[in-house]
């Protein structure tokens, strides 16, 4: 193929990353308002049309027109119909800069593609013979040169002109025109009339099959829901396409927000990046995330399922309606496109359970993110790399910071809050400060300090809140003293106060929350209260007091910050008994747990005796064998805090190899000290039926199975029945997974026979070959590092499919500290050896799988020497994608901490 030239050509290399600063924003030179673009598909050269039709915002401006672009070839360039000069347009490492063009104009620009080489699953792509794309963020370029930057927005029209062997063509909107064309290709035409930015942009193509249904709006608009996947996955549909139908329901009645083109289209595949994508009107989606029947798919995978498809769903006014300005406003769409999921999934199941989960993955990822070298404000303030920035905490502090004003509103308010945004931004591309700005507008009433509250978005760090109190039981008062501060964090020496939301109850004797009446108050008000903390110090009296309280603090996790409570080990065992705040039970039990493991590791032999005192044992018997409680609360109190958890709570240098030993002595303690209790309630919770997907069932499967969890380490012979009588006959994938996973931890031939059996059975089955893949690499098993060496081999494993490497790679490197952290330094040496690889086709997943290494200072001397040993070779590597680029070099920034 040949390529115009334009000057500088030759100029095209690799150049110095560039770091992209937020207050460098301009807003953009030139508008596209319609773009045209025709496919001609073909794996090894796809030739691509674009036609944009173009006008400078600014009519008296002089600026040349730029465009994006990766290293495709350019095959034409015209204007206004005529071949543009070669003094006229400019080519550089990433992209195009056009001069002298009349203030409107129409550009008309040819490349052709390789789809069948695109590896790093940006751009237009073939997954298992399907054409697909992915644009977000910057991925659009690398199909058309483009203004490719959230601020732009056009109507698109798409053309796809393919062979007859690759039936379904798709692209964003409404299906405009279709029919066969000459020589056994056909063609179909598709207009989206809502303007977008290119990241929303999407096309597939290929040999699948429709799912589908009708659905009728709130307001009696007719939309046809459709999910297209491979011929083979038929039969798995169904769990997605109800959760999509209750996903939108639910966003209707909530929020008022319906649905606004005549199809809803879902397309499955397996080669993906990330979880899924919200292309407006054909969203794709990693396979994980739609396919689902009982024998192959756990509970919590059909959870995430209705989850991921509700968030995508959501995007479509949080995101796609109104879209981000630019790439720094990134959580205006996930920060709140999160809330909005989690907010449906605690109506469509249990809102104690997902609220704790929620947290729980908060203080264990997105606070590890907050202390370590990647640590950055919600709205961050420079990137080299955005990729790099689709995080847990542009994510989930993100939607913790939405849930704030909720919080503080009160939930009507808060959709009055979300009336007015919507009203006043749709169509247009915004910032988080105008989000903000909308929902406080919407609520004067509310006397909300907009300044205060927007330090949340700009400062890096999780902020610390100490609590300590006064009681004085005999004069009815009880005295509350709140400090709050926030470490410092890379570029962020100096912080802050915050407003933080304190809710909080006070507890009598009996557990019962008293009224709450602060000094200076003329009656006491409900029996629970949201302080507002608006200051580094400040205190609250209460009285009228029935005499001794027990604070019930921070209740459903107000905030999202550290606390320190001076509550003792006795009030901590009451709160997990009696506090009516379900999150605090929660948060009670695992205070307990944690002391008990803290206090292990402090002692000179990792505590010779026993971990679990007679307050942890009564406390742990109890909630067994209580008749009353949700189960699945339950099982979430009385899981076992992760080893990176324990870790993070260690104020020096961590020894991931003690971590280990002190948790699973718990854990065998427990085990053996309450093995009659763990059998009783494992069979108490025990199915006879068939399996059911429902909220009661599946809090039964996880209390059982937590059972199972400590059952595998008790000596007697009655849980080792059990547990492999679950594992060899259970009829569902939920209980297979999890007596699997707990055979594969320790070394035995007949668990080798029994993993061989499984995989026989599923080997084409990618997405349960992932789960097979995971059991092996969270292993103890001394071998564990020489099985998964063997396994990448494997002809079910495949270094360029992301599932596959984030279920072998991913898992041994986060969920296996004790192997991954093997103190002769062949863990890391492994990470290393497969980034080396990796980054050479798919540098997205290489910089997410480098997590673990870059928090190499909290660790004892000798780990640190090689984490750091391996971060300074791949800095030196040539070459080395910009993603891991930053990685490396934030690492390599920080200095240990001891
Ligand atoms: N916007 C997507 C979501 O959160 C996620 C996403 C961002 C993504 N970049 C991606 C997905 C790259 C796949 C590949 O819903
Ligand atoms: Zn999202």
């Amino acid at each position: 193929m040949t390529e115009v030239a334009g000057s500088s050509t030759a100029a095209r290399q690799q150049a110095e990353p560039v770091v992209v600063r937020r207050l460098d924003y301009r807003p953009p030179d030139w508008l596209v308002d319609e773009v045209e673009l025709c496919f001609w598909l073909d794996p090894r050269a796809t030739r691509v049309q674009g036609r944009l039709r173009l006008r400078r915002a600014d009519a008296g401006g002089t600026a040349p027109l730029r465009l994006h672009g990766g290293d495709q070839p350019l095959v034409r360039l015209c204007c206004d119909g005529a071949e543009l000069a070669s003094h006229a347009w400019q080519r550089d490492s990433d992209g195009l800069t056009l001069f002298g063009l009349p203030a409107a104009c129409t550009l008309e620009i040819e490349t052709e593609l390789d789809p069948q080489a695109n590896r790093a699953l940006e751009g237009l792509y073939l997954s298992a013979g399907i054409f697909c794309t992915q644009c977000e963020a910057e991925g659009f370029r690398r199909i058309l040169f483009f203004p490719d930057r959230p601020d732009v927005l056009a109507r698109y029209t798409t053309t796809l002109i393919a062979d007859e062997r690759l039936p379904v063509l798709l692209a964003n909107g409404n299906l405009v025109a279709s029919g066969p064309l000459a020589d056994g290709r056909h063609f179909a035409r598709w207009h989206d009339p809502f303007p977008k930015p290119s990241y929303l942009f999407a096309l597939v193509a290929g040999e699948l099959v429709c799912r589908e249904r009708p659905y009728r709006t709130l307001s009696g608009r007719s939309v046809q829901l459709q999910i297209y996947v491979e011929p083979r996955n038929a039969a798995l549909c169904d769990h997605a396409l109800a959760s999509l139908e209750r996903a939108m329901r639910w966003d209707e009645q909530r929020f008022g927000l319906e649905y606004d083109l005549e199809r809803y289209m879902v397309v499955a595949v397996d080669d993906f990046n990330m979880g899924a994508m919200e292309n407006k009107g054909l969203n794709v989606f990693n396979s994980k995330y739609v396919l689902a029947c009982p024998a192959t798919a756990t509970d919590d995978d059909y959870l995430d399922i209705e989850g991921v498809i509700a968030h995508e769903y959501f995007h479509n006014w949080t995101g796609n309606r109104i879209t981000c300005r630019d790439w720094f406003q990134l959580s205006l769409k996930e920060g709140l496109t999160v809330f909005r999921d989690q907010e449906f999934s605690a109506d469509m199941h249990s809102a104690a359970i997902k609220r704790i989960e929620e947290v729980r993955l908060l203080q264990t990822q997105q606070f590890a993110e907050d202390a370590g070298p990647t640590a950055h404000p919600v709205r961050p303030d420079s990137y080299v790399e955005i990729n790099n920035f689709y995080t847990m905490t542009v994510y989930h502090k993100g939607a913790e910071l939405v849930r704030l004003l909720q919080t503080l509103l009160g939930w009507e308010d808060f959709v009055r809050g979300m009336r007015l945004y919507v009203e006043r931004h749709d169509g247009q591309a915004v910032t988080t400060d105008d989000f903000v700005a909308a929902v406080l507008d919407a609520n004067p009433q509310a006397g909300i300090d907009r300044e205060l509250f927007s330090r949340w978005y700009s400062q890096a760090g999780t902020p610390l809140l100490r609590l300590s109190w006064q009681q004085d039981a005999a004069a009815g008062q009880w005295r509350l003293h709140c400090r709050q501060s926030c470490p410092p964090t890379p570029g962020q020496e100096h912080k802050q106060p915050v407003l933080i939301p304190l809710r909080l109850a006070l507890l009598d004797a009996s557990g019962r929350p008293c009224g709450l009446r602060l000094a200076g108050e003329t009656e006491a008000g409900a029996p629970e209260r949201v302080l507002r903390l608006t200051a580094a110090e400040q205190e609250f009296t209460f009285v009228d007091l029935p005499g001794e309280v027990t604070p019930s603090l921070l209740r459903g996790f107000s905030a999202p910050v550290r606390l320190e409570a001076p509550l003792t080990r006795e009030q901590q065992a009451f709160l997990m008994a009696h506090d009516s705040d379900a999150f605090n039970r929660w948060q009670a039990a695992q205070a307990l747990l944690l002391q008990a493991l803290l206090a292990g590791l402090k002692a000179p032999e990792g505590g010779a005796g026993e971990l679990a005192d007679s307050l942890l044992l009564e406390a742990f018997h109890h909630s067994l064998t209580d008749q009353t409680a949700d189960p699945a609360l339950l099982a979430l109190a009385l899981t076992l805090p992760t080893e990176g958890y324990i870790a993070d709570q260690l104020p020096g240098a961590v020894d991931p190899a003690r971590v280990h030993q002190v948790r699973e002595k718990l854990r065998g303690q427990l085990a053996t000290r309450l093995n009659d209790a763990l059998l009783i309630c494992y069979r108490q919770q025990q199915d006879a039926g068939p399996y059911v997907f429902s909220g009661p069932a599946l809090a039964r499967r996880r209390l059982k199975n937590l059972c199972l969890t400590y059952l595998a380490r008790s000596p007697a012979e009655e849980a080792r029945d059990l547990l492999w009588q679950q594992a060899r006959h259970s009829d569902n994938m939920t209980d297979t997974a999890a007596a699997m996973a707990l055979l594969a931890e320790t070394p035995d031939v007949a668990v080798d026979e029994l993993l061989q059996t499984f995989y026989q059975r599923w080997r084409h089955q990618p997405l349960v070959i992932d789960k097979w893949l995971a059991w092996q690499a969270r292993s103890q098993r001394p071998d564990c590092l020489a099985r998964l060496c063997r396994l990448l081999e494997d002809p079910a494993f495949s270094l360029t499919n992301p599932n596959r490497v984030r279920a072998l790679i991913g898992t041994f490197c986060q969920a296996n500290p004790y192997h991954f952290h093997a103190a002769d330094g062949s863990g890391y040496r492994f990470l290393e050896q497969q980034l080396c690889a990796i980054d050479g086709f798919n540098p997205q997943v290489a910089a997410r799988l480098v997590l673990p290494l870059l928090r190499w200072p909290r660790f004892e001397p000798g780990r640190r020497v090689l984490m750091l040993a391996v971060l300074q070779r791949l800095a030196a590597r040539q070459p080395l994608s910009r993603d891991l680029y930053e990685m490396v070099q934030r690492a390599l920034a920080q200095e240990a901490v001891d």
